[in-house]
């Protein structure tokens, strides 16, 4: 849906009060963080961390839910809440063809289409109503919904609902071995996608995979059709107690089976599009609750994989979603997944990585992190991107990685719920978490963010500086009260570092990133008083913010302006609240 610009601030309000179809489960999901595991690259049933594993042989490698269950441990000590695993229906079970090398298929996504691979990742199903038994039975599967439950951690389930899978070309396909769309009529006659790619009806209707490995597409848009998902995805959901789903592919679904099928699943719904343009994407809101932000992702990804990146796109990308998107906040945030490569393939500078995983942790909407990438994992493209995870023996100190989102999952939860796991629905605007984040200073090099109100804002620092920043390079920022909405003589503590600073008699905070390029997260001293986990001796090291400021090269971001929408909103919600903004 298009909104005219000078209106699209009272949309997010507005669906931020009323809520969606599915309002109970938006809100609840808006607190979360996301740990996605390909389940057989994750941990096995044995425990094994040697057990070998090629990505690049496109083989089944072990991992299982038992495996998943026996390292709930490790995913919590991360600071997640929610687990995404890869679909569970049984599979497509011929290896396709030799590996040929990768070739992107769809126009806008790199599954994998052209190189010959067992389906271990799960995307070719042939049986809804049967569980790949490589992962385990549905009893593990029941049993991992139980453990994590019984952490109060969510389960977020994968499921493909656009097509399904037959190793040969189309003209070979057995119908009838489908379960349960097992006769053609459910099925889209056959024209592959790659022949006509930038047709709108062809993106919908026409089959996506080669001749070794046909997708037929499912015919969507009948009522037949969404009426056998939309039994089946209850009973899913019901039978495992699922919590949300993400939803493969919906670029290349008819958008009119979105909104039955979403009630039907009756769970939060995270939508998949592999795609830099909004418009379209957004316009599957509401019948989706949310979908996977590519549009940023693209953005954070060229900012921070290369030292030459511009990170005044990420507010201009921000920009644009909030625009087009009615309803943020339920968008996932991520910074590779199973499709594109891994953070780690573009640089080995830890810096770059530590600065990408804290705007993917701290940014507005649901963190979601790729299992690995704490790991600062390496593959590129698929299916090297698929690494098996035991081999990096689930080590918390490998990197600095594991303990940096350790402490970001900790300061958004902290943020977010007044040091209590909420899972209450912000319905005002007036809370962590609604509260859009406003840049308070951007340049090409060094961007900041703050999210909250006064008194419980967090104030992030990220640069693509890398660990060696440039000696020409600005380094040193001074961010103004006006933004922040630090008082003048505050102390703020840099959570990362535990350690304290004073800002000025005006208010100013002086940020210095010369000797790490590392990101920083300021809040108010003060306000750490709820918490024993985060920074617990902040009352005892207090350093004096560096006097005479060098004033930075980049000119920070004119509030009076107006400029930046989100201004608005805030000052909208704070009609209704009485709060006072600084
Ligand atoms: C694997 O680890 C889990 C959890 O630590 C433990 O309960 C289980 O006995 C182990 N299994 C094997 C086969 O070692
Ligand atoms: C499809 O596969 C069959 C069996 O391998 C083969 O005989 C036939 O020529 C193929 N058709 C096309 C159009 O490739
Ligand atoms: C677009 O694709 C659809 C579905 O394959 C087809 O029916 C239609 O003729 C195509 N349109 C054009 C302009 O080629
Ligand atoms: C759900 O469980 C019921 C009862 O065991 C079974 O008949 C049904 O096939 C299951 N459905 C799915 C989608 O797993
Ligand atoms: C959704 O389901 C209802 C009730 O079965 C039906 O009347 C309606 O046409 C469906 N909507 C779409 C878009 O298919
Ligand atoms: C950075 O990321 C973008 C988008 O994913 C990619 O196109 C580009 O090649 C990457 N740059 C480098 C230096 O790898
Ligand atoms: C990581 O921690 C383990 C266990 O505490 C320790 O044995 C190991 O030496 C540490 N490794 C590094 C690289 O610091
Ligand atoms: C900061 O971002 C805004 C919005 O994209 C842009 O207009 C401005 O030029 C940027 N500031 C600097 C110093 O680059
Ligand atoms: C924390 O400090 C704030 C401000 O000084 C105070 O209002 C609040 O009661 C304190 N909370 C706790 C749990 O001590
Ligand atoms: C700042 O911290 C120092 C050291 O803990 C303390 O002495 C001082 O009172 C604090 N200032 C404010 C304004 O809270």
């Amino acid at each position: 849906m298009q909104t005219p610009p000078t209106m699209w601030w009272w949309n997010v309000l507005v669906v931020a009060a009323i809520g969606t179809v599915q309002a109970a489960s938006r809100d609840q999901w808006l607190g979360r963080s996301v740990y996605q595991v390909v389940t057989d690259r994750f941990a096995r049933s044995d425990n094994s961390t040697t057990a070998s594993c090629d990505a690049g042989l496109g083989d089944y490698c072990g991992g299982s839910f038992k495996g998943i269950i026996n390292k709930l441990d490790y995913i919590q000590e991360l600071g997640f809440d929610a687990v995404w695993i890869s679909p569970v229906q049984s599979q497509e079970s011929t290896r396709t063809a030799d590996l040929t090398g990768i070739v992107i298929s769809t126009g806008n996504e790199d599954r994998e289409l052209t190189i010959g691979m067992i389906a271990y990742h799960g995307y070719w199903p042939n049986d809804l109503y049967s569980i790949n038994s490589h992962f385990g039975t549905s009893d593990d599967l029941q049993a991992l919904s139980k453990a994590l439950h019984a952490r109060d951690m969510y389960l977020m389930l994968d499921i493909v609902v656009g097509d399904m899978a037959w190793a040969g070309n189309a003209s070979t396909v057995d119908y009838s071995t489908f379960n349960p769309f097992n006769d053609r009529k459910y099925f889209h006659d056959y024209k592959p996608l790659s022949e006509d790619p930038t047709n709108d009806t062809c993106v919908l209707d026409c089959w996506m995979g080669d001749n070794t490995i046909s997708l037929p597409d499912l015919r969507n848009e009948d009522r037949e059709v969404q009426q056998m998902l939309g039994t089946w995805v209850s009973q899913l959901v019901s039978n495992y107690s699922i919590d949300g789903l993400r939803i493969d592919s919906v670029l290349n679904i008819d958008p009119v089976f979105f909104s039955n099928f979403s009630k039907s699943a009756g769970v939060f719904t995270m939508g998949e599009g592999a795609t830099r343009d909004a418009s379209g994407y957004c316009s599957l809101q509401p019948s989706l609750s949310g979908l996977l932000n590519y549009p940023l992702y693209y953005i954070i990804s060229e900012a921070f994989n290369t030292t030459d990146g511009d990170l005044n796109r990420i507010i201009q990308s921000i920009d644009y979603v909030r625009k087009n998107c009615e309803d943020v906040l339920p968008l996932g945030t991520f910074t590779s997944n199973q499709d594109v490569p891994r953070f780690g393939s573009y640089t080995s500078d830890i810096s770059l990585a530590r600065n990408i995983l804290t705007i993917n942790m701290l940014a507005d909407g649901i963190p979601i992190l790729y299992y690995g990438e704490e790991q600062h994992l390496s593959g590129a493209f698929n299916p090297v991107n698929r690494e098996a995870l035991w081999l990096t023996k689930y080590s918390m100190n490998s990197t600095s990685l594991p303990l940096l989102v350790q402490s970001l999952n900790r300061i958004r939860s902290y943020a977010s719920s007044d040091g209590k796991k909420s899972t209450i629905a912000p319905k005002s605007g007036t809370d962590y978490l609604s509260y859009l984040s406003l840049p308070i200073y951007n340049s090409t090099n060094i961007l900041a963010m703050r999210k909250g109100f006064a008194g419980n804002q967090v104030v992030s620092v990220v640069s693509n500086l890398g660990a060696k920043p440039a000696t020409k390079a600005t380094t040193k920022i001074t961010l103004g009260s006006d933004g922040t909405g630090f008082s003048s003589s505050q102390n703020v503590t840099e959570l990362l570092s535990c350690k304290t600073f004073v800002t000025d008699s005006s208010g100013n905070l002086n940020v210095d990133l010369s000797s790490d390029g590392g990101p920083r997260v300021y809040y108010p001293t003060e306000s750490l008083n709820r918490s024993t986990s985060i920074c617990p001796d902040h009352t005892q090291t207090s350093t004096t913010s560096s006097a005479n400021p060098k004033t930075s090269t980049g000119a920070g971001i004119s509030l009076s302006a107006l400029a930046w929408e989100m201004k608005i909103l805030i000052l909208t919600a704070a009609l209704t609240t009485s709060y006072v903004f600084i």
